[in-house]
């Protein structure tokens, strides 16, 4: 079969480009190896910036998200035997909305269905060819065991950190740029009342911790451990124990409930350039990941889309040549930035392995001239909310 635009990977970023498609009037056909259900069990980040919400409002996903999502008008940053509130909308009239990314997935999955959108999950074999032609191809097996070949005039490589569209660039025409970091998160859901009513970005010498929520009776918290941690070394007396070790000290304490899900998420910076070879293009993690502190993998991702479905739409309709290189140019610089933004509050937050009290009293210092001014205060606001897309060119 034949399509404008063949989508591998239909996550987040995917099915959002799909939307955008449709509503641009451009066919797409997204498939993913996931089955629906997986992609809706894998728990991510959920903190959504205000443009986000914006765009899943505009183009008619955005119901639950304003119905079941909270308003965050900003974080709290614990350290130094204390919480120093970061006012974001003071400082810079945006807030942000805690959603979680599996919901805006059932939110974009469900709009699919409903607009007849072309999407199929759990396909294997799936492999991209003639990429440099004017008809590049995908090639995969369904859900039911019969062989496809869609031919397409662009192809998009939504398919994450552990895809195979990244691979399909001739290694002498790609860069990969890569950082890895000594330590991991440990994930947990749990069955409580919320600790706090804004997220808690917490410093410790013990270690990082991230207190977040879900909703009245579901939190969300997480805390710095190795890369090699087994969930099944920890009971909930060992994760309670460790977590109030790490909040005490500035002033917290944590509501403890029955712990439901432990997983632990590796750390690492990534971006591959360019973004395009030939007619397929990559958007979303495929072509960058960023660690998980300051939330900013799911929104780059439909930073990345949005931008893309711009351009395809110059490109399709307007016969633009530049169109899908403009495309890289402006979504990299966004991805940059973001890349810079978890590096540092990455980097700010954490303990390294080996770290002295110097390294720790220094971040402590950092962490002061941040909250203690209101340029520090709104330079981070800025990044935390996300920075403006340019309009249409
Ligand atoms: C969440 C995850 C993050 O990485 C973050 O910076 C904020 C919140 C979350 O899962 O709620």
């Amino acid at each position: 079969s034949t399509t404008e635009v063949a989508v591998v990977g239909a996550g987040p970023a995917g099915l959002m480009l799909a939307h955008l498609l449709q509503r641009a009037g451009i066919d797409s056909v997204a498939i993913d190896i996931r089955s629906r259900r997986e992609i809706e069990e894998t728990h991510r980040a959920g903190i959504l910036e205000q443009d986000s919400v914006r765009m899943l409002v505009d183009t008619g996903v955005g119901d639950r998200v304003l119905r079941e999502g909270s308003r965050h008008a900003g974080i709290d940053l614990a350290f130094g035997g204390g919480g120093h509130r970061v006012d974001f909308e003071a400082l810079t009239g945006a807030t942000v909305q805690l959603y979680p990314q599996t919901d805006v997935f059932i939110d974009l999955a469900d709009a699919r269905e409903r607009d007849g959108g072309d999407v199929r999950f759990g396909v294997s074999d799936v492999s991209v060819d003639d990429i440099t032609g004017d008809r590049p191809l995908v090639r995969f097996t369904d859900a039911d065991g019969a062989r496809h070949e869609i031919s397409a005039r662009i192809l998009v490589g939504s398919d994450g950190s552990r895809g195979i569209c990244r691979h399909a660039f001739p290694e002498e025409g790609r860069r990969q740029y890569f950082r890895e970091y000594p330590f991991a998160w440990f994930g947990i859901l749990c069955e409580a009342p919320p600790s706090s009513e804004e997220l808690i970005y917490n410093h410790s010498e013990r270690g990082f911790a991230l207190i977040s929520q879900r909703t009245e009776t579901l939190q969300r918290m997480y805390f710095q451990c190795d890369p090699a941690e087994n969930v099944d070394d920890w009971s909930e007396d060992r994760i309670w124990a460790e977590l109030q070790q790490r909040v005490g000290p500035n002033g917290y304490t944590l509501k403890e409930g029955p712990i439901t899900s432990k997983v632990v998420l590796p750390f690492r910076s990534f971006v591959q350039e360019p973004l395009r070879h030939g007619n397929l293009v990559l958007a979303g993690d495929a072509a960058h990941t960023v660690p998980p502190t300051g939330a900013k993998g799911l929104n780059l991702a439909l930073a990345d889309v949005r931008v893309l479905a711009e351009q395809l739409e110059r490109h399709l309709r307007h016969g633009a040549e530049d169109a899908l290189d403009q495309y890289a140019e402006r979504a990299l610089q966004r991805v940059w930035k973001a890349q810079h933004f978890s590096y540092w509050m990455t980097t700010m937050l954490h303990r390294l392995p080996g770290a002295s009290d110097f390294d720790l009293r220094r971040q402590v210092g950092e962490l002061s001239c941040v909250t203690g001014s209101d340029a520090g205060s709104t330079y981070l606001a800025e990044c935390y909310t996300g920075w403006p897309t340019r309009e249409r060119d």
